[in-house]
């Protein structure tokens, strides 16, 4: 197996700063304010992103023994998945000044927070690496389809801040993919070990997360009360808007990347991963 080379320094700053890089000020508020279904989704991200710190802890205490994993996963990765939030969340506030979002948050995290268990990591370190890298490549295509979304109705501040979150999304991912190869050559994990680690996040991505914010922010506009047959329209919309703007092909092509498979099966396999997500509804 080819040797990797870790590199020794990980950039600490972050690439962009949501309070100077993103204007605000120049959001084209029409074309947004209205689109309740917009609000609901940049809301539930900026929950999830946010929430980020929460996992961050355990997962460097399981990486103690890798000072330069540690540094980056401390340094960068914690402190961009929280800016992520907080840049949806300063947008969120921009177009919808009235939504008390601190207030709705909490909801959130009475809600999720039982549900969710931060202390399971994959049973080897590289697995866990290979589980972030399907996290992040949910996290990568989601914004790639934020970011078209945003550009059909032509809000250009919401399309450029999606883009900044997808290049950081992207980033994560070949980090992730680095330390995956690193901790693969001792491991040797084979693909059968990797593809249910791979199954298993893809069916984790359909998950709790969303319903409780959806849930959370609904309780809010309708004086406590949560139907689940708003949940499950949204989620109609959700797949409405996959269908248009969801970057499939790249979906498929960063899941099979760790398999390291040669073309021919990577031909037969891609049908089948993208069938696996279609009714997974990612
Ligand atoms: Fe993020
Ligand atoms: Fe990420």
């Amino acid at each position: 197996m080819q040797a990797v080379t870790l590199k020794k320094e990980v950039t600490v700053m972050a690439k962009w700063d949501y309070t100077q890089d993103i204007d605000y000020d120049s959001i084209d508020i029409v074309k947004v304010r209205d689109n309740h279904f917009l609000f609901y989704l940049l809301t539930i991200a900026s929950f999830i992103e946010i929430t980020s710190e929460t996992y961050a802890q355990n997962l460097s205490d399981y990486y103690s023994d890798n000072p330069e994993a540690l540094q980056w996963i401390n340094e960068v990765w914690q402190n961009e998945e929280v800016q992520h939030g907080k840049a949806l969340r300063a947008y969120i506030l921009h177009v919808w000044p009235e939504f008390p979002w601190e207030k709705v948050y909490d909801r959130f995290l009475e809600l999720y927070l039982p549900l969710c268990n931060t202390g399971s990591f994959q049973p080897t370190r590289g697995l866990e690496m290979l589980a972030r890298m399907i996290v992040e490549t949910g996290t990568s295509t989601m914004y790639r389809a934020f970011e078209s979304y945003a550009k059909s109705f032509d809000e250009p501040v919401l399309a450029g801040l999606v883009h900044y979150i997808y290049k950081d999304e992207v980033n994560h991912y070949s980090y992730f993919d680095r330390y995956f190869k690193h901790y693969n050559q001792s491991e040797e994990l084979g693909r059968k070990e990797i593809l249910k680690v791979i199954a298993q996040r893809l069916k984790d991505a359909s998950s709790e997360d969303i319903e409780m914010g959806y849930q959370s922010i609904y309780e809010q506009e309708h004086e406590g009360r949560f139907e689940l047959s708003a949940y499950e329209a949204f989620k109609k919309e959700l797949n409405g808007l996959a269908k248009q703007h969801y970057p499939y092909s790249m979906a498929i092509k960063m899941t099979m990347q760790p398999l390291n498979l040669n073309k021919a099966v990577e031909v037969t396999i891609a049908p089948i991963i993208l069938g696996a997500m279609k009714v997974l509804g990612i």
